[in-house]
């Protein structure tokens, strides 16, 4: 029995714009999904305690067709099972064995759908672990990259490297195109904010494409955040984490020209506005979920907490450690 665990991130710079091309900047944070891989005869089952912040329980047998009567929202139920079965048809593959079985536990402490990368957590904790329960041991390359193929797979084409990439590697990473690299980053105190809705991703990304295709003034801002991104490597680099915070309200004031915040998203990046953190995002697609603010103090967390329409304030480090095996 092997147990593997991968890291959530946000964005610090860059989704949206990352679409046409220019580079982002995702950082992995200390929140993690855990994946333990127990070989069986034949066959797939999953289960899946306390993903979300809600919790539910998964017992799945691999059939599609049986899929568990269960109260939670059927987004919640396809992560456990679409993403699982990807993953374990990726660790079959790599591992040339086609018919290996799993028992799969997944915990998780992200929150699903919220822009924090949970699923590709669990795709990279999957991969990890049910490798090396048949003895096979991964190049971090090769997980980050079988990992993406799961994604796509189940999000039909529609997934960036980006999330993946991060979660494999931890750290703060660049991506651009089909390039990613880890770069150097100072430790940075995120604090994150989470409404406990989730914005529709595609509905989302064609809404920017048709304002960029309508206005060029929209692909001026799209190049904007680009060059927001470039200034915030830099930063990065200096370790200057006053200029990063700047960046990143500068960021979230052309994501939101572009027309992907919410009231809500709004609501919280002002809040940490107002208590003077260092600067304040949304995080990931937008419409709804998560942003993410720096600071050190305590100022920030409480204002969150106490801000209508944020569900949960919670701490996260940036974290270096991107899939690894706890057992
Ligand atoms: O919400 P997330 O974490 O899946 O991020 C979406 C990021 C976008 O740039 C909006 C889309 C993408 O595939 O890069």
């Amino acid at each position: 029995m092997v147990t593997a665990s991968a890291p959530g991130k946000v964005y610090l710079f860059g989704e949206h714009a990352v679409v046409y091309g220019e580079p982002a900047v995702p950082c992995a944070i200390g929140l993690r999904a855990s994946v333990t891989a127990h070989e069986r005869e034949g066959g797939l089952r999953i289960r899946a305690d306390d993903l979300s912040l809600s919790g539910f329980t998964v017992e799945y047998d691999g059939d599609s067709n049986n899929r568990p009567d269960i109260d939670a929202p059927d987004s919640l139920v396809e992560a456990a099972m679409g993403y699982v079965d990807e993953a374990v048809a990726q660790v079959r593959d790599a591992a040339d064995a086609p018919d290996a079985g799993f028992d799969i536990t997944i915990e998780s402490e992200i929150p699903l759908g919220a822009g924090l990368g949970s699923s590709a957590a669990v795709a990279a904790a999957a991969i990890e672990a049910g490798t090396r329960e048949l003895g096979v041991e991964l190049p971090s390359e090769e997980i980050a990259e079988r990992a993406y193929q799961v994604e796509n797979t189940v999000q039909n084409g529609q997934a960036s490297r980006a999330d993946t990439f991060c979660s494999t590697m931890g750290g703060a990473v660049r991506v651009e195109g089909e390039d990613c690299q880890p770069i150097d980053s100072p430790d940075l105190p995120f604090v994150i904010g989470y409404d406990g809705g989730a914005g529709d991703t595609g509905a989302l990304v064609a809404g920017v494409r048709d304002l960029r295709d309508q206005y060029d003034f929209a692909a001026d801002t799209v190049e904007a955040i680009g060059d927001v991104v470039r200034r915030g490597e830099r930063a990065l680099a200096a370790e200057n984490v006053t200029e990063i915070g700047k960046l990143m309200d500068f960021n979230h004031g052309l994501l939101s020209a572009l027309g992907v915040s919410s009231r809500t998203l709004d609501s919280m990046v002002w809040a940490a506005r107002n208590a003077d953190g260092l600067g304040a995002k949304l995080t990931g697609a937008g419409g709804g979920g998560c942003i993410v603010a720096l600071d050190e103090t305590p100022e920030t967390l409480t204002a969150l907490e106490y801000t209508p329409g944020c569900e949960e304030a919670f701490r996260a480090e940036l974290d270096t450690d991107g899939v690894r095996v706890e057992t």
